[in-house]
C-alpha cells in the first residue's frame, strides 16, 4: 500500500480523540479520508485541520449502528472520493447510565432510588443495550457494508478498536466490556473469513488514553481520581497513552509489506497494563 495518493480510507469515530489523530496521520501520507461520526461539527473541525495541512477529507454525518445511514455514507464516498481500501472502525464509547458507580454488589442497590448511585441492578437496560450496540454493531455494520465493496474491488485492510476491557473484567463497565471482548473474537473471525477476499482484518487494543469522558473520570486538577489512581497502580509505565502513540501500530497493520502475512490479530498498545500481574 505505497501508492497513497490513489488511496481512500474510511475512519469512523473520526471526530473523537483517537481516530481524529489516525485520520490526520493517514491524510498526511496523501490518503483521502472519509470522516464518519454523528456530530458533523466535530468532523468539520478535523476536515479543516486536514485541509490546513494540505490533505483531502470529507466529513459525513453517519450513525454506524444504522445500516441505511452507513450505506448512504458509502454512496457519498464512492461519488466524491472514489474506491476505498482502508476502514478504521473507531466509533465507540460508553454511557453513564450503563456504568455502575460501585465496583461490587452493595445491598443498597436493591432498594436504591438515587440516580447517582448505580449498582448493576440499578442500570438502565436500554442504555446497556445501546452501549453493546455501539461497540459491536457499530463496527460490524461498517465492516459488512464497506467490506463487501472492498471485496468487490479486490481487497484492503480493516482495523477494529478493542480495549483493555476486551481482556480484563474491568469494574463498572459491563456492557462496554461485553462488546469489546467480542471485538477481539469478531476480528479473528472476519480476518479468517476475508482472507480469500484479500482483506486483512486486525485490531488495536488501546490501554488508557485520555479523551473528553475519561479525563473527567480519571483525572483531577491535582492528579488522579480514585479510579485513575488504581489504573496507574496497574500501569507499569505510570502514565496514560497519547493518541499519536497508536499511529505506529496503525501504520504497521495497514502496510501490506510490513504486515502482509498478518490477519485476525489484536495488538495492545497499553504501557504494559496487560502484562502487569498487579502484585
Ligand atoms: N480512550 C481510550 O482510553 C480508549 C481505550 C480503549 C479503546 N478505546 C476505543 O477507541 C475508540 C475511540 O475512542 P476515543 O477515546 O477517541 O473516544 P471519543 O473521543 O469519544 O471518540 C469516539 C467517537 O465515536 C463516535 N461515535 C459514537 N457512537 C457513534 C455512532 N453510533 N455512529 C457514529 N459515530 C459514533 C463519536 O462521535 P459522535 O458522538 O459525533 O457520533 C466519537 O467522536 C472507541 O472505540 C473507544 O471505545 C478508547
Amino acid at each position: 500500500m505505497t501508492d497513497h495518493n490513489h488511496q481512500v480510507a474510511i475512519v469512523t469515530g473520526a471526530g473523537g480523540t483517537l481516530c481524529s489523530e489516525m485520520a490526520r496521520a493517514l491524510a498526511a501520507k496523501g490518503i483521502k479520508i472519509a470522516l464518519l461520526g454523528r456530530d458533523i461539527k466535530k468532523l468539520k473541525i478535523v476536515e479543516e485541520q486536514i485541509a490546513a495541512a494540505g490533505g483531502i477529507s470529507l466529513a459525513i454525518s453517519t450513525d454506524v449502528t444504522d445500516q441505511a445511514s452507513v450505506e448512504q455514507a458509502q454512496k457519498i464516498i464512492l461519488e466524491q472520493l472514489g474506491k476505498f481500501n482502508i476502514l478504521i472502525n473507531g466509533a465507540g464509547g460508553n454511557q453513564t447510565e450503563a456504568i455502575t458507580t460501585i465496583n461490587e454488589f452493595d445491598p443498597k442497590e436493591l432498594t436504591n432510588t438515587d440516580p447517582d448511585f448505580r449498582g448493576f441492578f440499578n442500570l438502565d437496560m436500554d442504555r446497556f443495550l445501546e452501549v453493546i450496540k455501539t461497540n459491536s454493531m457499530g463496527s460490524i455494520i461498517p465492516s459488512f457494508v464497506f467490506g463487501k465493496t472492498m471485496a468487490f474491488h479486490g481487497g484492503g485492510s480493516i482495523i477494529n478498536i478493542a480495549s483493555m476491557s476486551s481482556y480484563r473484567a474491568l469494574s463498572r463497565v459491563a456492557a462496554y466490556a461485553f462488546a469489546k471482548s467480542g471485538m477481539v473474537s469478531f476480528t479473528q473471525w472476519l480476518g479468517a473469513y476475508l482472507a480469500p477476499a484479500n482483506i486483512r482484518v486486525n485490531a488495536i487494543a488501546p490501554g488508557f488514553f485520555l479523551n473528553e469522558r475519561s479525563t473527567k473520570l480519571l483525572t483531577t486538577p491535582e492528579g488522579f481520581t480514585e479510579r485513575g489512581a488504581s489504573i496507574m497502580k496497574l500501569s507499569p509505565m505510570k502514565k496514560f497513552g497519547k493518541a499519536p502513540q497508536l499511529i505506529g501500530t496503525m501504520n504497521y497493520l495497514l502496510d501490506d509489506e510490513a504486515s502482509g502475512f498478518v490477519t485476525g490479530i489484536t495488538i495492545s498498545v497499553d504501557g504494559g497494563f496487560l502484562a502487569c500481574g498487579g502484585i
